[in-house]
């Protein structure tokens, strides 16, 4: 991550995190000069084995000075997230930062265990839900903050969030529900993010908790390694053009350890700094129904 500039570290050190998606890319990187700046760590993955790996390093590189606990969630099921959440809640006395960073990009249409399109489940319901979870905790926090990866990538959804094919049934890539090209459905998601940002920094004023997502830029990681050999092939041209894991997330660990008055609740971010994301993004009535149809998909699933 380069010289850590002590004048930006104030929130981290001695704070808890709790952080999906640090098995990896951007997540990783980020949880490991969290915990070089003195945060402890709460996990949240799906691979146990590479979670406790992850945690041994971190907990040995910081010459046992922090914790590092390991929960075990997919973030594509309902049910898993809410057992983590119960562990989380019983195991943490606090929590100070909570990181929404797991998530995907699938070119395939399928559905979750929940009866949820995929990519709508794992990075928009998973966040959602995960944190109405813990905000009760995050309460007891002296000054909280949820921050979420979003992505340039939402600019891809240029009619907005699609209340009236929220499973993708209708519009899904560029192609319809086939194979590659530009996944308009990611793009929803991480408009989602934005959305859910605004809303939820807006729901919670006069509050402890603030809320910030940003976009981490394009980032060398494992991100769409799993849609099979095109994407591989496009990932692997776009690797010249892309940031290094750890460049991608110093925005993540800005937001997370930056003096609160540099920040404003419910905003985009991008290169530490405020950005104006799509007028899709902008809209507080699609902010608002959005965060109503979640409560239902989360209710109903
Ligand atoms: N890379 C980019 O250019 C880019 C650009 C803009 C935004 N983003 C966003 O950045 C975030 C991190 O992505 P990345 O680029 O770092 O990709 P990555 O290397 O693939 O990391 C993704 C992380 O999410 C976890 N994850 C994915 N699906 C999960 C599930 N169902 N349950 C639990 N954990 C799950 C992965 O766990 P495993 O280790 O078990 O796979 C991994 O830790 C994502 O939200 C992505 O949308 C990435």
């Amino acid at each position: 991550m380069g010289e850590i500039n002590q004048a930006e570290c104030q929130n981290a050190r001695g704070k808890y995190v709790v952080i999906t998606g640090a098995t990896s890319g951007i997540g990783l990187a980020a949880a490991q000069e969290l915990a070089a700046r003195g945060a402890n760590l709460g996990i949240v993955a799906r691979n146990a084995a590479k979670a406790n790996e992850i945690a041994d390093k971190l907990r040995a590189a910081s010459g046992n000075r922090i914790t590092v606990d390991v929960f075990i969630a997919n973030m594509s099921s309902q049910q898993s997230i809410r057992r983590a959440a119960d562990e989380i809640l019983a195991k943490c006395p606090r929590i100070d930062i909570l990181i929404n960073n797991a998530g995907a990009m699938f070119v395939d249409h399928k559905l979750t265990e929940d009866g949820l399109e995929m990519s709508w489940a794992v990075n928009h319901i998973a966040p959602f839900l995960l944190t109405t979870l813990l905000l009760d905790k995050l309460m007891l926090s002296e000054h909280a903050r949820v921050i979420t990866t979003s992505s340039h990538g939402h600019k891809m959804a240029r009619k907005g969030i699609r209340f009236d094919d929220l499973n993708g049934e209708r519009c899904f890539g560029f192609w319809g529900k086939m194979k590659g090209g530009p996944n308009f459905r990611y793009g929803e998601t991480k408009l989602a993010n934005i959305l859910f940002t605004a809303e939820l920094a807006k729901r919670l004023q006069g509050t402890n908790v603030d809320a910030y997502c940003f976009d981490p830029g394009l980032v060398d990681t494992n991100f769409n390694q799993d849609n099979g050999r095109l994407a591989r092939m496009t990932m692997a041209v776009m690797k010249r053009f892309s940031r290094t894991p750890e460049k991608g997330a110093e925005t993540l660990v800005w937001l997370a350890d930056t003096d609160a008055k540099n920040l404003e609740s419910g905003r985009y971010y991008a290169d530490k700094q405020m950005t104006t994301p799509s007028e899709q993004a902008g809209s507080m009535e699609a902010a608002k129904k959005l965060w109503e149809v979640t409560e239902e998909q989360i209710r109903i699933s």
